[in-house]
């Protein structure tokens, strides 16, 4: 049976979608805002339509009848990030809410949802687990919460879970799928290196070991390994505990500052990334960091190191700039 992905054409979406494909029948659903056809097998069917229309939806659950749907459609970036949330609702909110409706009148009913870290807000410097208050300090995060209550609203009546994938960088064996978004660190790392501007450091004075902010970086390759686990486990014909497993850190567990992956793209590139220190981002966190106990116990933890993650974006970086 078929698998649709949401936003498989994007940056995590098209290491999904590569993945998957090898095991399953897979159709991308993308509106291709942010996408683009060329990180995608040619052997994949791609429908081109929004999550923000039901109409879209209704004709593409006709057209393919689905075992599941993988849903990464949505809006992470805008251009007054984070004040913003106009910008993320109607593709993270709304597109959640029309996405589960049409699956329900199509009676598809396994559902991965791309959550976020950002769900959790300022965690301290605990390792944060699933449990763990959703307190989040920006609107995309906020969005990111209601998705989950959305589709947790639904209960029993849809095998679910959410995936709350902390940073996501690398490029892995699919060089061509790496992250092009304006707003992440490691291809502001790539420009500093290689055209500039020099990096801006967001944040000199976190109470963390050098004043900046400390993240949980983690392989895209990790992901996708992540969301092909998390097929497995919603087509298992087991009963599905909903309240146990409703959602799961996708991190690495290691903690490392802005400035430690500044280092570490330096060492990749063999060259030294210029930056200077600004002020801190409102609506940025000073540490994140995942426990990945439940992660591990579902067989969802992570196998690459970070610099080998770097170290694949930046090969990407300097062939496809
Ligand atoms: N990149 C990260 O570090 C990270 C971390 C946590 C969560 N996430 C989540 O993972 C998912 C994928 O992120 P990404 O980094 O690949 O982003 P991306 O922008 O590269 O991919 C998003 C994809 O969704 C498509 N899309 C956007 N709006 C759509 C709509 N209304 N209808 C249909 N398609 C639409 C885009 O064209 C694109 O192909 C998102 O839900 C994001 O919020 C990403």
């Amino acid at each position: 049976m078929t698998w649709i992905v949401t936003g498989g054409a994007g940056f995590i979406g098209a290491h999904v979608v590569h993945l998957l494909s090898r095991r399953h029948e897979v159709v991308v659903f993308d509106n291709l805002s942010t996408g683009r056809l060329d990180r995608l097998p040619g052997h994949v069917a791609v429908v081109k339509g929004s999550v923000t229309s039901p109409d879209d939806l209704d004709t593409l659950f006709g057209r393919y009848p689905a075992a599941g749907v993988v849903h990464l459609a949505a809006c992470k970036t805008a251009p007054e990030f984070p004040r913003d949330a106009r910008h993320y609702w109607p593709d993270n909110v709304d597109g959640v809410r029309n996405l589960v409706a049409a699956m329900t009148r199509a009676g598809v009913g396994r559902l991965l949802f791309a959550s976020s870290a950002a769900v959790y807000g300022d965690t301290g410097r605990r390792r944060v687990r699933e449990r763990h208050r959703l307190r989040p300090v920006n609107p995309y995060g906020v969005t990111k919460v209601e998705g989950e209550r959305i589709i947790s609203a639904y209960g029993g009546a849809l095998r679910s879970l959410a995936l709350r994938q902390f940073n996501v960088v690398g490029a892995g064996s699919h060089p061509y799928a790496a992250d092009t978004g304006p707003t992440g660190l490691l291809p502001a790392v790539f420009r500093a290196l290689t055209d500039g501007p020099e990096l801006v450091v967001r944040g000199h004075d976190y109470p963390t070991r050098d004043g900046s902010a400390v993240r949980d970086y983690v392989h895209v390759e990790d992901v996708a390994r992540a969301y092909l686990r998390g097929v497995e486990l919603l087509s298992d014909p087991r009963p599905w505990s909903p309240r146990r497993r409703r959602a799961v850190n996708v991190g690495s567990g290691e903690r490392t500052s802005v400035l430690d992956l500044v280092r570490i793209a330096g060492r990749v590139a063999g060259a030294e990334v210029p930056f200077r220190s600004g002020a801190r981002r409102a609506g940025d966190a000073a540490e994140v960091v995942a426990d990945l106990g439940r992660a591990r116990r579902m067989s969802i933890g992570p196998r690459s190191s970070l610099t080998e993650a770097v170290a694949s974006a930046w090969e990407s970086w300097r062939r496809h700039r």
